[in-house]
């Protein structure tokens, strides 16, 4: 094996490791796994689909191998692998092994989704946006562009013009291209209100919030969306690190509170997690799959937990990468060996400086104190990036300079 794949084997394997894991305790169904990080990352394949391509044993014993020599409890295989090993099902070629297969095809079995809704949707005619940031801006588009009349609201003046402004650059550079017309452009800009304040969302049906992942700030947007939106109005945070249920606790309607979790950049990749609470209703959670379908977006549906699906798998990964830095590992090559072995679209360190070295840093926290290994704890390099001030493409700087 070449020091390359090597390279890559080792900080994909755990995250195997972690996707079974999550399908064998039920946090999410084998689908909602491997769609997660396709449609949330860009993968080529879910992790789940390429476990059964590698052959459930070969991944189990390369694991089981790694954890005799760390310890570490990232790299003791789940009991999904020898559950399913005892079973006759260890991969693509045995024509079962976490899927069922007919050569190089899934086909049904028991735990196939049957894809039909369980509840009424509410009708969603007009949407309303809190937050200017990166994320907030890239939803808006996507709501615009799927025909939604969009209110945002943002701080100030200022901000309420930059979004416009960057949708308006992201749209003309579709029309450059002759991916769309002038036309269109105008028509999706012509659906976005802006606003600073938040009294314009009482008539919208739903309302998505983006902004800061700060407690306080957060607790006290949905005490207000509490007292603005009309009754029947779905309310949605992007929170990736907040605990959902307790933003509902500020409202008198916690049932209509759910989390709508996309990923970055937000107008490109195509997911978006739907996160329940113990309290939200089966309606609503029926009609943000809706509104995803309408936008065109992949909805995978998970609990409130830390890092949901995507973030959970991913970001330990990112982490791994940063320490295998700390040993030596070059940053090109960490990233060529992922590229180029497993096809991803970006390497560890080009996906960081995209994300921001900031976020991963307040993600893997978050991580860390939901699930305690002593491996999560963020890399030193991570801290010293951020205390630095390199915080990724944002900056200018992060792992690289841009
Ligand atoms: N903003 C808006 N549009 C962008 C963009 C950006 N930052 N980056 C690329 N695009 C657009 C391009 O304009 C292009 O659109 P077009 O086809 O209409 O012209 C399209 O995306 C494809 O771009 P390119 O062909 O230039 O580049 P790639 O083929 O390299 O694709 C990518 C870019 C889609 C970003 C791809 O590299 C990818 O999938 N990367 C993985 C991103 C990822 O993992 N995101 C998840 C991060 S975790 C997260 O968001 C969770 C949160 O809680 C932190």
């Amino acid at each position: 094996m070449s020091d390359s794949s090597a390279l890559a084997d080792a900080l994909v394997f755990p995250y195997l490791n972690h996707a079974a894991s999550m399908f064998e305790e039920k946090y999410a169904s084998r689908e909602d796994v491997d769609n997660g990080m396709r449609f949330g990352c860009g993968l080529p394949k879910g992790p789940l689909t390429v476990i059964d391509e590698l052959g459930l044993e070969t991944v189990r014993d390369a694991l089981a191998a790694r954890h005799a020599e760390t310890g570490d409890p990232r790299h003791e295989p789940s009991a999904a692998f020898d559950r399913l090993i005892a079973d006759g099902r260890t991969g693509r070629s045995a024509g079962a092994g976490f899927y069922t297969y007919d050569g190089d095809e899934v086909v049904a079995d028991d735990l196939t989704p049957s894809g039909v809704g369980q509840g009424e949707a509410r009708p969603v005619k007009t949407v309303g946006v809190v937050g200017s940031g990166t994320m907030a801006t890239g939803m808006i588009e996507v709501f615009a562009a799927h025909g939604f009349p969009v209110t945002y609201v943002a701080r100030s003046r200022e901000k309420v013009d930059a979004v416009s402004a960057a949708i308006a650059k992201n749209l003309a550079r579709k029309v450059d291209k002759g991916r769309m017309e002038q036309g269109d452009a105008d028509v999706v800009l012509g659906r976005l209100t802006g606003t600073t304040d938040r009294g314009a969302l009482g008539d919208v049906d739903l309302v998505v919030e983006a902004i800061a992942e700060e407690v306080g700030i957060k607790n006290e947007l949905f005490a207000d969306l509490d007292r603005i939106c009309k009754p029947g109005a779905v309310l949605a945070t992007t929170t990736s690190s907040l605990c959902i249920a307790d933003l509902a606790a500020q409202t008198t309607r916690p049932q209509d509170v759910v989390g709508m979790h996309f990923f970055n950049p937000a107008s490109v990749m195509k997911l978006v997690e739907v996160i329940d609470h113990p309290r939200t209703g089966q309606d609503v959670l029926d009609t943000v799959t809706d509104v995803c379908r309408s936008t065109r977006k992949v909805a995978v549906r998970c609990s409130d937990r830390a890092g949901f699906i995507v973030n959970a798998l991913l970001f330990p990964y990112l982490n791994d990468a940063i320490r295998a830095h700390e040993e030596g590992a070059d940053i090109d090559a960490v990233d060529a060996a992922i590229t180029e072995g497993y096809a991803y679209p970006m390497g560890p360190f080009a996906l960081l400086d995209v994300v921001g070295n900031d976020v991963a840093l307040a993600i893997e926290e978050e991580l860390l104190a939901e699930f305690t290994h002593e491996s999560l704890a963020p890399a030193q390099l991570l801290r010293d990036v951020v205390a630095a001030g390199k915080l990724g493409r944002k900056s200018g700087e992060g792992f690289r300079v841009h």
